[in-house]
């Protein structure tokens, strides 16, 4: 198959480009900062999302596009929300209209379990409420509609994907944004105590951007279309046993110290994978201890592991 990958110099793209490799797919991508990552080397032409013109001569020839790029941070999205709707609302827009007038067959989509805001069942199913507490859940949200809309009327092949949280070494430590486990991890790697928000009870779904990514490929690779998934592992994990864990992988002497609970922060996350279980036969293949322990190894050694697992 032939790809083009938008935000294809981020984290998840550079698991996308090996993956991809591995498949025997070609893929190509577009984005507005050149990749750090040796996969995505030579492979990233720089173009905006919003340039449709552009996008679209970059998508000529491609069968699917898989769409990252975004705003990714929470917390901007509440500093700039018509930032976050320009880049994730009209960006996405952009996207698909470049997909439709450069002749590309199907769509895919990375939302974001962000869509549902605050649980009120748990495990969260694809057809739990959507309710986002935050701008970057209400911009995922609203895409989400423009990507079924492109389907029903444009009869482009699309699925749209949610993943819960995920982390590999190759997230952006330097970012004031970043996730919990790339927060914890940079404490560890200087030594200095892990800071938990609250009483650290909270728990989340976890899996690793290698996982997210072969989740991708199997969706990709499958006849199914107008389908949204929940990606995660399935599993709760509270953020006390996630400090715990990581201090205990590293072998170090870490202190964990708690501050006060972030406002409006959501008390328990977990997806309820079956769906993807059933229609792509998804199971992770990293398990927290192993991610976990990646973040203070080589990442090369966890690409050969999920390379040898895919053989
Ligand atoms: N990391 C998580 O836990 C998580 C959870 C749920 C959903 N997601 C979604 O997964 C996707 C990938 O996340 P990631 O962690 O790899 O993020 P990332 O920040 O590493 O990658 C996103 C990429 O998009 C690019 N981009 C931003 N604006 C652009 C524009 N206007 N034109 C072209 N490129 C642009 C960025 O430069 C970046 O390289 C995002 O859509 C994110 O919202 C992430």
């Amino acid at each position: 198959m032939n790809i083009l990958i938008t935000g294809a110099s981020g984290q998840l793209s550079s698991y996308l480009f090996e993956e991809a490799d591995v498949r025997n797919h070609d893929a190509w991508g577009v984005d507005i900062v050149p990749p750090g990552n040796a996969s995505a080397k030579d492979k990233v032409e720089i173009i905006d999302i919003r340039d449709t013109e552009k996008l679209a001569k970059s998508a000529n020839g491609a069968d699917v596009i898989i769409h990252t790029a975004a705003q990714v941070s929470v917390q901007k999205s509440l500093m700039d929300p018509v930032f976050d709707a320009d880049i994730n609302v009209l960006g996405t827009v952009s996207a698909l209209k470049a997909a439709v007038d450069s002749g590309v067959k199907k769509f895919i989509f990375i939302s974001s379990a962000a869509v549902y805001g605050n649980p009120v069942s748990l495990p969260i199913s694809e057809m739990h409420p959507v309710n986002p507490l935050s701008v970057y859940g209400a911009s995922k949200l609203a895409a989400e509609g423009y990507v079924r809309m492109f389907e029903n009327t444009y009869g482009l092949k699309t699925i749209i994907i949610r993943p819960f949280n995920f982390y590999s070494s190759r997230a952006d430590a330097d970012s004031p944004y970043s996730g919990v486990i790339t927060k914890f991890s940079e404490c560890v790697k200087n030594n200095s105590p892990i800071t938990i928000d609250g009483d650290g009870m909270q728990t989340r779904d976890f899996l690793h951007a290698a996982d997210v990514s072969k989740f991708i490929h199997l969706a990709m690779e499958s006849d199914v279309s107008g389908v949204t998934f929940n990606c995660g592992s399935g599993k709760a994990i509270s953020i006390n046993e996630l400090a715990e864990k990581m201090i205990s992988v590293s072998s170090k002497n870490i202190d964990i110290v708690h501050s006060q609970p972030r406002t409006a922060d959501i008390k328990h996350s977990v997806a309820d994978v079956r769906l993807a279980e059933e229609l792509l036969d998804f199971h992770t293949s990293v398990t927290i201890e192993e991610g976990l322990k990646e973040l203070f190894t080589s990442q090369n050694q966890l690409s050969a592991k999920m390379s040898i697992s895919m053989q």
